[in-house]
C-alpha cells in the first residue's frame, strides 16, 4: 500500500510535493501553508487536501511528513511529527542551535520512525559523480577539500524576511549546504578556524561573508566560504584535492573537471558530463522512501544533520572570538 504523505511550507515544499506525487510508492495527501492560497493552489495541483495549520496536518491519516518551512520552525514542526509517529523529511539546516538539535535527536530515538535531513548536495549530480571518482581512488589519498556557498540574498529573504534573523546566521542556513558537502566527503570536521566580515549586505543583522579553514578528524584540512552578498549568479564552486589528482566541481555546471595521474593522456583536465536535469529533491525523496520501506537508517539521520549543524556553528563562534574552536561530532 502506498506511503501516505504531507508536506508543510510550501514554497522550497512544492518540490517534496511533486516528489511525493510522482514517486510510485507514496501518495500525497495534505499539504500546510499559512499561506491560503499557496496551499490551495499547491493541493489542487496534486489532489491532495490543504491545511493552513500544521498541527491538522500532522494529526492527519499520512505517514510522512516533509518539513519545508522556515529554518526556526523545523523543531517545532518535526518534533511534533515524530511524536505522532510520522516518518520526517527536514530540509536542512536540522535546526539553528545545539539545543534544538539535541531536542530533535532525542524525538527521534523515542518514536523509532525514520528520519532524515534533506542535506540536498548530496544528490546534486556532479557532486554525486565527484563523491564516486573519490570513493574509487581516481583521485588517490584527499588532502585538501574546497566548497562554497554563494548565494546573493537581496532578493531570498524568506517569505516575511525570516532569513533576515540573526538567530539564522547564513553560514549555517545556507553555508551547511558546503559544510555538509566537504563531510559527506572528508569525514567529521575537528576543528575550525574562521574570519568574516559585513561589508556587501549592510542592512544584514550579522556578517554575511564567512571564510572557515577546517581540520578534519583525518588529517584532511579544508575550506568553505559563504557568501550572501555576493554579486555573481548561484553556484557552489568545489574542489578536491587528492595526491594522485584533482576534481573541480559546482551544481550549476553541465559538466565537472577531472584531473588524475593514473589516467595520464595530457596535462589537462577531462570534463566528463552530468544530467543538470535530474531532480535533486526528488532523489531525496526517493531515498527516504527506499529507508521507510526497507527499514534502514537514512546517512543523513538527525546525528549526521546535527554534527553538520555543529560545525557551522563552530566557524560562527570563531568568527566571533578570533580563536580555533572544536567540534563536537559526538551525538
Ligand atoms: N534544499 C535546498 O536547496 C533549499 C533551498 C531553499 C530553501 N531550503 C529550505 O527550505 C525551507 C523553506 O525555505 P523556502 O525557501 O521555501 O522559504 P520561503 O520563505 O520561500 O517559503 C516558506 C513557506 O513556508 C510558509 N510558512 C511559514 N510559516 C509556516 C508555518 N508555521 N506553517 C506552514 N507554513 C509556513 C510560508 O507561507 C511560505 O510559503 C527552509 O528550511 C530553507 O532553509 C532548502
Amino acid at each position: 500500500m502506498a506511503l501516505k504523505a504531507g508536506v508543510i511550507g510550501l514554497r522550497m515544499g512544492a518540490a517534496h510535493a511533486a516528489a511525493y506525487a510522482r514517486n510510485p510508492h507514496t501518495d500525497l495527501c495534505v499539504v500546510c501553508d499559512v499561506d491560503e492560497e499557496r496551499a490551495a493552489a499547491v493541493a489542487a495541483e496534486h489532489g491532495a487536501r490543504a491545511v493552513t495549520d500544521y498541527r491538522a496536518l500532522i494529526e492527519a491519516d499520512v505517514d510522512i511528513v516533509s518539513v519545508a518551512s522556515p529554518d526556526r520552525l523545523h523543531p517545532e514542526h518535526c518534533i511534533a511529527a515524530l511524536h505522532a509517529g510520522k516518518h520526517v523529511l527536514c530540509e536542512k539546516p536540522l535546526a539553528l542551535t545545539m539545543d534544538e538539535c539535541r531536542a530533535i535527536i532525542a524525538a527521534a530515538d523515542a518514536s523509532g520512525a525514520v528520519f532524515m535531513v534533506g542535506q540536498v548536495c548530496r544528490f546534486a549530480p556532479g557532486f554525486v559523480l565527484a563523491k564516486s571518482l573519490i570513493d574509487d581512488g581516481l583521485i588517490g589519498n584527499l588532502f585538501l577539500a574546497e566548497s562554497e556557498y554563494a548565494h546573493n540574498y537581496t532578493h531570498a529573504r524568506g517569505v516575511g524576511d525570516w532569513r533576515v534573523d540573526p538567530l539564522r546566521h547564513p553560514f549555517v542556513g545556507g553555508g551547511c549546504h558546503a559544510v555538509d558537502l566537504v563531510r559527506w566527503i572528508a569525514g567529521n570536521v575537528a576543528e575550525v578556524h574562521a574570519y568574516a566580515n559585513h561589508f556587501a549586505m549592510k542592512d544584514w543583522p550579522v556578517d554575511d561573508c564567512t571564510v572557515a579553514n577546517l581540520r578534519f578528524e583525518s588529517g584532511v584540512i579544508g575550506s568553505v566560504m559563504c557568501s550572501i552578498g555576493c554579486r555573481r549568479p548561484y553556484t557552489m564552486r568545489s574542489c578536491f584535492y587528492g595526491d594522485a589528482g584533482t576534481i573541480v566541481t559546482s551544481n550549476t555546471a553541465p559538466t565537472i573537471q577531472v584531473y588524475s595521474t593514473r589516467y595520464p593522456t595530457k596535462n589537462e583536465f577531462w570534463e566528463l558530463p552530468v544530467d543538470l536535469s535530474s531532480h535533486n529533491v526528488a532523489s531525496e525523496v526517493d531515498e527516504l522512501v527506499s529507508h521507510i520501506r526497507g527499514g534502514t537508517k537514512p546517512p543523513t539521520d538527525a546525528r549526521e544533520g546535527a554534527r553538520t549543524v555543529a560545525t557551522c556553528l563552530a566557524a560562527v563562534e570563531s568568527a566571533a572570538s578570533g580563536q580555533p574552536v572544536q567540534v563536537p561530532n559526538d551525538f
